[in-house]
């Protein structure tokens, strides 16, 4: 396990913390490995009840490393650390809560959509910027947000990749509670501990139904996004957004057909 992504265990609660704060939180493939081994050992352990995913307190994740984009996808989806991790998230019986401060990228935003609840800060601030940066959508997004925010939302939110609010996100109906951007963390916590009171068993049944309507189709929606996701790292409009991002410019995609 990195020290970039930190984890303890207490209370039943497993906190797994991201933690490379000189780069806004931005989540390298060992990081990914780390974030998929902290999932694995809370579903492996019957005395964790609760995952609770946080960043620092001014930032939750820039998302996925730029540098490391650059360098494509090692192997197919889901043999690649973020594929697992996300196949690990979407899929993990045991309830998992976020707490956001600050900005959540890219899969800073579409993990949540994976989570039971999510607290943000009023400092919080979401965007999915993938075709900004000549991408797709990843993580289930293409799924998940139309069916429950309706195509017309879900296409504004990931073709244009503005970036949105805490009120906007709770208003959506993306985040369960905005919180004074001191209080996230302590707040999700209360829950973490509160959830990890209840019954197991029936908070397991409970999880397996809120996900069951889109439980077959997220796996091959998730590993088309990924395949197509992998084609486009590639593409020479990706190559342009992140050279413009490392130049401190935006893209010029005029050229492009
Ligand atoms: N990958 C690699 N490095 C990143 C990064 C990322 N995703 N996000 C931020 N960083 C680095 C910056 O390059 C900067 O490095 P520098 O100090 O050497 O210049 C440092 O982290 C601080 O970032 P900065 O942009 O100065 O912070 P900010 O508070 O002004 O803005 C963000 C924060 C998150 C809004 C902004 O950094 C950003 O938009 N990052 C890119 C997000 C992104 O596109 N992610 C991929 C999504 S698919």
């Amino acid at each position: 396990m990195t020290d970039l992504i930190l984890t303890e265990k207490h209370n039943r609660i497993l906190t797994v913390r991201i933690n490379r704060t000189d780069r806004k939180n931005a989540l390298t493939h060992a990081m990914y490995t780390s974030l998929g081994d902290a999932l694995e050992q809370a579903q492996a352990d019957a005395d964790i009840r609760c995952v609770l995913f946080t960043g620092s307190a001014d930032c939750f994740t820039a998302g996925n490393d730029l540098s490391d984009f650059a360098q494509g996808l090692p192997g197919a989806f889901q043999d690649t650390p973020v594929g697992r991790f996300l196949l690990l998230l979407a899929n993990t019986t045991k309830p998992v809560v976020a707490a956001v401060n600050g900005p959540a990228v890219g899969i800073g935003t579409t993990m949540l959509l994976h989570c039971d609840m999510v607290f943000a800060g009023q400092n919080a601030r979401f965007q999915m910027p993938f075709a900004n940066l000549g991408l797709c959508p990843e993580g289930g997004s293409s799924l998940l947000l139309p069916s429950w925010l309706g195509r017309v939302r879900a296409a504004e939110l990931l073709m244009l990749g503005d970036a949105f609010t805490a009120d906007d996100a709770y208003r959506l109906g993306l985040i369960s509670r905005i919180c004074d951007s001191v209080q996230t963390e302590a707040e999700a916590l209360e829950t973490c501990k509160r959830l990890a009171a209840q019954a197991p068993a029936a908070i397991r049944a409970t999880k397996e139904l809120l996900s069951r309507s889109t439980h077959d189709d997220l796996r091959s929606a998730m590993l088309a996004e990924g395949e197509l996701f992998a084609e486009r790292l590639k593409s020479p409009e990706a190559a342009e957004a992140i050279k413009a991002f490392m130049e401190k410019r935006k893209p010029d995609f005029s050229a492009f057909k």
